[in-house]
């Protein structure tokens, strides 16, 4: 039986890793580092929003996001439903003060698309009952109240992908564009993390959608939360999904 740490990889750090091997896969996946003073003040340098985010963390938990401020020379910082104006000398403390002493990342942000003035990101499931990836489907989530995240436990609530495109005005045309790319660079992700990660059968791509219609790879989930495909337009879907996560839950265990 293959272990959990086998299969689950739980360092962010670690899955981002096990991506940016395959050469295709950069313009798809934003700069990324580990967090410290020195990236700290490189990322607020080179570009006007950045997240930061626990290396440990899901579920949208503890993530923080700071966007350049630039007729008041500093920046404002959201986390949860917080929202705080910090000057420039002040912002590293900050920044600290909330990550202590655990490891956290630093994130180009990116501009999500926003439906009724929330934010909206995707979800894309691949899965590896035999030899290949299957991409199962994709649902879209969109942020509740003021917050930065569109986690399920943060309020999320689930969308259809294209209904959330018609209302953010794409043609049927660009919806079907964007969901070709989307496969096409999940299908390439899923390959490369399971060359680095043999064990790794399960994949959740949290997926952005920028402005200017660029898919992005947010994160990548090993053991991926899939209640969201509940909301699925093909009701057959849901059932399909953990049909296979049953049967790949046969030889692997949950400890
Ligand atoms: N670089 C980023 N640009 C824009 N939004 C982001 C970025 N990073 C995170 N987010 C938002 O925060 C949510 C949670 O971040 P994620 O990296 O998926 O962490 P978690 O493991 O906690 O789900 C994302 O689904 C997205 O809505
Ligand atoms: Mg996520």
């Amino acid at each position: 039986m293959i272990r959990k740490r086998q299969w689950h990889v739980r360092s962010k750090w670690k899955r981002h890793l096990g991506l940016i091997g395959q050469r295709k896969l950069r313009r798809h996946i934003p700069p990324t580092s580990l967090l410290s003073r020195k990236t700290l003040r490189a990322y607020l340098k080179r570009y006007s929003v950045v997240y930061v985010k626990p290396v440990y963390g899901s579920f949208g938990n503890h993530i923080m996001k700071l966007s350049r401020n630039v007729r008041r020379r500093g920046y404002v910082v959201r986390r949860e439903q917080r929202v705080q104006a910090v000057p420039a000398k002040r912002v590293e403390r900050v920044v600290f003060r909330h990550a202590r002493s655990r490891a956290f990342l630093i994130q180009k942000g990116i501009p999500l698309l926003h439906l009724g003035g929330h934010p909206v990101d995707y979800r894309l499931m691949l899965l590896k009952p035999f030899r290949d990836w299957r991409i199962m489907g994709v649902m879209g989530k969109v942020a509740s109240g003021a917050r930065i995240v569109t986690n399920y436990n943060h309020g999320g609530r689930a969308i259809r992908f294209r209904e959330s495109l018609r209302r953010a005005g794409f043609t049927a045309k660009q919806i079907d564009a964007v969901y070709a790319e989307m496969r096409r660079v999940g299908l390439l992700a899923a390959r490369q993390f399971g060359s680095r990660h043999k064990h790794c059968r399960r994949l959740g791509i949290d997926f952005a959608i920028d402005t200017n219609r660029r898919v992005w790879i947010i994160e990548v989930n090993t053991n991926p939360f899939y209640e969201l495909f509940r909301h699925h337009e093909d009701r057959t879907l849901y059932r399909r999904i953990h049909k296979i996560m049953r049967h790949i839950g046969k030889t692997q265990l949950n400890r």
